[in-house]
């Protein structure tokens, strides 16, 4: 008996390239953990519905000034001489991504 029948190993070949395409790899739980540090841990700077405070407001108009990669990269590595601080070493590059896409394309304040 192989390890693999050879079905079994068709399936297993097909299903690569499907989870290969899949948009991201973060699980739902993740998603909805990066959610809350959003409008939790950002929020105490930003505003709980992202409207401003410490730091500045973070409309979707304002965000699309950037590029996806650009503000992913603002998130993990801060303004420097700023309040804003570096997140990455809470976050991997792919989630700052995720919340910088979410504030471009799903963005409670759209302005
Ligand atoms: C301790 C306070 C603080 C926290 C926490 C914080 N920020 Fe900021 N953030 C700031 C400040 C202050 C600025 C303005 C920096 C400047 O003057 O350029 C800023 C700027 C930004 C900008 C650029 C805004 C613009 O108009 O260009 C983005 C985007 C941003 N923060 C996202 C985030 C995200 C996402 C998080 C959470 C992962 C976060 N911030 C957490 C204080 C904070």
């Amino acid at each position: 008996m192989p390890l693999l029948a050879p079905r079994r190993l068709l399936l297993a070949l097909c299903w690569i390239p499907v989870t290969a395409l899949a948009e991201g790899t973060l699980s739902t739980e993740r998603e909805k953990e990066l959610e809350t540090l959003l409008y939790q841990d950002c929020g105490s700077c930003h505003g709980m519905t992202l409207r401003g405070g410490l730091g500045p407001a973070l409309p979707e108009s304002r965000m699309n000034a950037y590029s996806r990669e650009g503000l992913a990269a603002l998130i993990l590595h801060g303004v420097a001489g700023t309040a804003m601080p570096g997140w990455q070493g809470l976050l991997t590059e792919e989630e700052a991504r995720w919340l910088a896409d979410h504030l471009q394309n799903d963005n409670p304040l759209d302005e």
